[in-house]
């Protein structure tokens, strides 16, 4: 059977950092993310004896260790499933590769739900985020519609992501800004395991309860002020675990520096937006839906900045009719 998945990337605004167990990827902390209707993968697999071996091919790439990956993630499912045929597998991106964007949560959920389609199963979207989770921890988030919680569980069956608040619950963006192209230095999934090494984690995993009931408060009273004051606080705290990890990861530019101090200006002579960051060198920018206008018209006038991409609140992980091949 040939099925194809269309799955929305997700942005942390309380971040995955750290695992308790790397095997079966079960975090340290529970998670909070809302999906991206303009980064996305679509994934299309077919099972069939006609396949002798495994074909992968993700955005032109045949080889190497992502395709690795998606292999193990197919044998997973074929476990599940209990069926022992090869696939093809075809996944593109809507957005540009090698720019540092990381498109694993988006990659890993689409290839779970065309997969699981695929092999005959029809499971359930708490199911689908278990089995994602396994693929990559942040794509678990991008099953369900909209502003997500992951919450971490004590073991595989307990940790998965359900929606907290639907699409139409708040009208809020985030411009990804592009600085430079380059693929990030260094693996997302080492960094999990890099975490523990700082200093300052068991601080943060203290913590972590009150800031996430915090932030589903400014959600759940649409307070932007203080939405978009933790979500800063908290990709600020993301780079000090790595920045004091041993050995030490630094993900950031100059270019990212500048930008963020752009914002905070902007932010400090009454343009209210705030900043986020992922492991890598791109920054995103929030703002209220009213504002984009006004945000766009301020990055166009920074040269630096090589691409941004609009993204609005999205629903999750979804079949499509229209295949690769
Ligand atoms: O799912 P991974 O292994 O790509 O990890 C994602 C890590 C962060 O993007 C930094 C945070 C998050 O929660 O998405």
């Amino acid at each position: 059977m040939k099925r194809t998945a269309i799955a929305p990337s997700n942005l942390a605004l309380i971040k995955y950092w750290g695992l308790n167990d790397d095997a079966i990827r079960l975090p340290t902390n529970s998670s909070i993310s809302f999906n991206l209707d303009n980064l996305l993968t679509k994934t299309t697999v077919e099972f069939s004896d006609e396949y002798k071996t495994d074909q992968i091919e993700i955005n032109s790439e045949k080889t190497g260790s992502k395709i690795e990956r998606v292999i193990k993630h197919l044998t997973l499912i074929r476990n599940i499933a209990g069926i022992n045929l090869a696939a093809k597998v075809v996944s593109k991106n809507n957005f540009p590769t090698a720019t540092g964007l990381s498109s694993s949560a988006s990659g890993f959920a689409a290839l779970t739900v065309a997969a699981v389609a695929a092999s005959g199963l029809s499971l359930s979207e708490k199911k689908l985020s278990i089995i994602a989770r396994q693929g990559s921890g942040s794509a678990c988030r991008s099953i369900p519609d909209a502003f997500v919680e992951w919450e971490k569980g004590n073991d595989s069956k307990s940790s998965y992501a359900k929606q907290i608040f639907a699409t139409s619950w708040w009208d809020i963006v985030d411009v990804v800004c592009i600085l430079s192209s380059g693929e990030k230095y260094l693996s997302t999934s080492k960094g999990h395991t890099l975490a523990k090494t700082s200093p300052f984690f068991k601080t943060r995993i203290n913590l972590i309860e009150q800031k996430i009931n915090d932030l589903k408060k400014s959600i759940s009273e649409k307070n932007f002020t203080d939405f978009g004051t933790l979500v800063e606080s908290e990709a600020i705290e993301l780079h000090a675990m790595m920045l004091t990890a041993n050995p030490s990861l630094l993900y950031l530019y100059p270019e990212t520096l500048l930008l963020i101090n752009h914002v905070k200006k902007w932010r400090e002579a009454g343009f209210v937006n705030y900043f986020s960051l992922n492991t890598g060198h791109n920054v995103h920018i929030i703002c209220e839906g009213k504002n984009i206008a006004e945000l766009k018209s301020r990055l166009d006038r920074l040269k630096f900045i090589k691409q941004y991409i609009v993204n609005k609140v999205a629903i999750g992980t979804r079949l499509s009719l229209e295949h690769l091949f």
